[in-house]
């Protein structure tokens, strides 16, 4: 098939080429968007990314251009309109899971980082300073964590969590029968945040996700816990989170996602002045920790994903089963 593969790195390109297993590609360094759809004439497949933009009106041009296939190198599809697809007849597959200790191990260096402050102790001793003043963290072990979705990735930080000797509680609606087997208690939303120093997100962006850590939610966090989200940016209404940052309530935020990312992660725009005033006042924050959606970077995973899309696309052309369709 001929795949144009959008929002291309070349890290994308080194692990696409590598496990090609026959496919015609073609690299696109945009992201995909409206302006951009002309691009996909002619091609029978889109390879795409977190921030690529597959909705109803980009789909509908995709379907003109003789697009049959939306290959999402990812989990997340948040970015698909899977009704304008369905319309379309366009099919959307994804890579449902790739090494979910991947992003877990991310969101517990984050934690780690932000508990014990190895990134400003880096700092003070390559400019000689060896205080200790204001690096004082507490200890993982007794903790109480909250985990906000407990599917593949929720699984895989559960597991981590415990063998720091972590007290955990979980909300998720679908509760998993094997982790409660094990002793893991599963609460309300409100129960969850109440009770917790540490808050972390792993559950996927729907009409019911959305902003669901906000002004009221922030109420319910134990004073200076600590809030991590490796999932999607928009389960966060990141001013009310900068506000409770402002008074205290919260006391740490760790964002490896952000609502406006797209236009600004995986860029280098060390030249430029950032026009996000959101983000630069996260930024600015002593106890605010961000990385440019990073959690899934790892060797292995990148293997998978592109393993698994290429088998995801092989399976389409051959009129296989198609395991990993995802629809409305
Ligand atoms: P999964 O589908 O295996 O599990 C998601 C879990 O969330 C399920 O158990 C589901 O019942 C639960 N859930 C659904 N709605 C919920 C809600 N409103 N509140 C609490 N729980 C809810 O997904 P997986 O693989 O664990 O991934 C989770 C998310 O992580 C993905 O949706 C994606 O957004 C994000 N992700 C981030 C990456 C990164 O690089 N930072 C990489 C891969 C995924």
């Amino acid at each position: 098939m001929k795949i144009a593969v959008f929002s291309t790195c070349s890290y994308d390109q080194e692990f696409l080429e590598r496990y090609n297993t026959g496919h015609e590609l073609f690299f696109f360094k945009q992201a995909l968007n409206f302006d951009n759809v002309l691009l996909t004439k002619a091609f029978d497949a889109v390879c795409l990314f977190v921030n690529d933009c597959a909705d109803e009106q980009v789909l509908s041009a995709l379907r003109e251009n003789g697009v049959k296939l939306v290959l999402m190198r990812c989990a997340g599809f948040n970015n698909v309109n899977l009704e304008a697809a369905e319309e379309s007849g366009i099919r959307v597959l994804r890579v449902p899971a790739y090494s979910p200790e991947a992003v877990a191990e991310h969101a517990i260096a984050m934690i780690m980082t932000l508990n014990r402050k190895t990134n400003k102790a880096y700092n003070r001793i390559r400019e000689g300073n060896f205080s200790l003043e204001s690096l004082m963290g507490f200890n993982l072990h007794g903790s109480k964590v909250a985990l906000l979705g407990t599917g593949n990735i929720g699984k895989a930080m559960y597991r981590i969590l415990k063998g720091f000797g972590c007290l955990i509680s979980a909300y998720d609606p679908y509760p998993d029968v094997e982790l409660q087997r094990d002793g893991l208690i599963y609460t309300s939303l409100a129960d969850a945040l109440t009770d917790a120093e540490i808050v972390t997100l792993h559950c996927p962006l729907t009409d019911q996700s959305f902003h669901m850590i906000n002004e009221q939610t922030l109420k319910y966090f134990k004073k200076g816990a600590m809030l991590i989200n490796t999932s999607r940016g928009a389960l966060v209404q990141t001013s009310d989170v900068v506000n409770s940052l402002k008074s205290g309530q919260l006391g740490y935020l760790g964002l490896d996602v952000y609502e406006q990312e797209s236009a600004l992660f995986f860029h280098d725009l060390s030249g430029e002045v950032i026009q996000d005033d959101l983000i630069a006042r996260l930024i600015s924050f002593p106890n605010v920790l961000i990385t440019s959606h990073q959690g899934f970077f790892t060797r292995e995973a990148m293997q998978q994903i592109a393993e698994i899309t290429f088998s995801n696309a092989d399976a389409f052309a051959n009129h296989e089963n198609l395991i990993n369709e995802i629809k409305s």
